[in-house]
């Protein structure tokens, strides 16, 4: 008879643990007793995560804090990857979804297990599994999540990648971040049950399957040697990234083959433009109408092996700027594909799609985007976008 007690006690306890994984699964209203911060499963010095005194205190450990978020593109996670994080693929059955890791103690700690294999059921918002224990550190500990958000939760402990409900979220405590997914959420989202999915390191893809795409791009920043003190905020059309001054036309290549997963190219003129804005506009003005072509300092002959090429320049003077003609002069892009995006102040793409035509008529000549030089900050999203849908 005790030990039937026993036993009934330990398949209750059990039962407690799983519900809080399936909590994050089910209905919020209705799961407030079954959260992922389930009461059951805490240890002494924690606190419940419906309880709203400890949330207010909790706020400045939400998920959001420290997190470098994009909001433009809701179909993709909200949280962006980690630059030098560990890209990861999971494969759930069939599907691939991929992922990146942080540097946290926790997410350094599953790296190393690699590769695993992790059961995981899906919720309403979330794929969630038991998963081995885990070391963390106490700072790392928030409440929420963003959308995409690969978390190991600490009752039980869980995997868990949450696609869904993110604005809801901060009633769910004890979680740590270890990473991002990096695919659409619909694409998790779309599948249904429980997976055994292996986790496993992104190999770097062999030279031979390596990308059949490069980015060429011209930008007055690269073209141009600026006194040390110059900054971005008091010089017209100059941006700055983390400290380090840069052109329009080369942030938006840099996120076109970061989205591409390529490499960018870029077209320097042996002679640099002065720092002095206007009288670059002058220059410009005069190289155009004695159609100079400026000789290149960068050798791009290695574009032959490619199939598409992203160019990214600025609008001058209602045209490609002068050293774009030499290097279209310069090497035959037959049978490949030319994406074009322009950065701008209000022309456009001008007539810059037939230019190019006819300097490469064996080219196959997109038109991609054309960005206004003071929004390509806000941007991002809508270029990766484009590469994604136009791969
Ligand atoms: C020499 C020169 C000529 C320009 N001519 C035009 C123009 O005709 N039409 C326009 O909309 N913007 C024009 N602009 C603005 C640039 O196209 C715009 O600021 C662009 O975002 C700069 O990109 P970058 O920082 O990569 O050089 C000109 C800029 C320069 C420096």
């Amino acid at each position: 008879m005790k030990l039937r007690t026993i036993a009934l006690i330990l398949a209750a306890a059990l039962c407690l643990s799983l519900a809080a994984c399936g909590s994050s699964a089910q209905n919020n209203t209705q799961n407030n007793t079954t959260q992922l911060a389930n009461t059951a499963n805490q240890t002494e010095n924690t606190v419940p995560a419906n309880n709203t005194t400890n949330q207010t205190e909790n706020k400045n450990r939400v998920a959001k804090d420290g997190a470098v978020m994009q909001t433009e593109d809701k179909s993709m996670p909200t949280r962006v990857p980690a630059e030098n994080g560990t890209k990861i693929n999971m494969y759930f059955g069939d599907t691939l979804i991929t992922g990146v890791l942080n540097d946290s103690e926790t997410a350094k700690a599953l790296i190393s297990k690699l590769p695993i294999t992790q059961h995981v059921s899906r919720y309403s918002h979330d794929f969630c599994g038991v998963t081995e224990e885990l070391p963390y550190n106490e700072a790392d500990v928030h409440y929420g999540w963003l959308n995409g958000d690969i978390d190991y939760a600490l009752n039980a402990p869980y995997f868990t990648i949450l696609f869904e409900d993110e604005d809801v979220s901060e009633q769910y405590g004890y979680q740590v971040n270890i990473g991002v997914i990096t695919c659409p959420l619909s694409d998790i989202a779309a599948l249904k049950g429980d997976y055994d999915v292996r986790i496993e390191l992104a190999e770097e893809a062999p030279a031979s399957q390596k990308s059949d795409a490069a980015v060429v791009y011209f930008s007055r920043v690269g073209n141009t040697d600026f006194p040390a003190n110059v900054d971005a905020v008091s010089s017209a059309s100059l941006l700055s990234d983390g400290g380090t001054i840069k052109g329009n036309a080369q942030m938006m290549a840099e996120w076109i083959a970061s989205e591409a997963g390529c490499e960018a190219f870029e077209i320097v003129a042996n002679d640099p433009y002065p720092a002095d804005y206007n009288a670059t506009v002058d220059q410009a003005k005069t190289e155009q109408r004695s159609s100079v072509r400026p000789t290149l300092k960068s050798d791009l002959s290695n574009l032959e092996q490619y199939k598409t090429i992203y160019l990214v320049f600025p609008n001058w003077w209602a045209d490609l700027p002068m050293p774009l003609y030499t290097f279209f002069e310069s090497y035959d892009l037959s049978g490949k594909t030319i994406n074009v995006f322009i950065t701008h102040e209000g022309s456009g793409f001008s007539g810059t799609i037939n230019t190019i035509s006819q300097l490469e008529p064996g080219a196959t000549v997109v038109k991609g985007l054309s960005v206004r030089g003071g929004s390509v900050s806000g941007e991002e999203q809508n270029i990766r976008s484009w590469v994604r849908n136009n791969k």
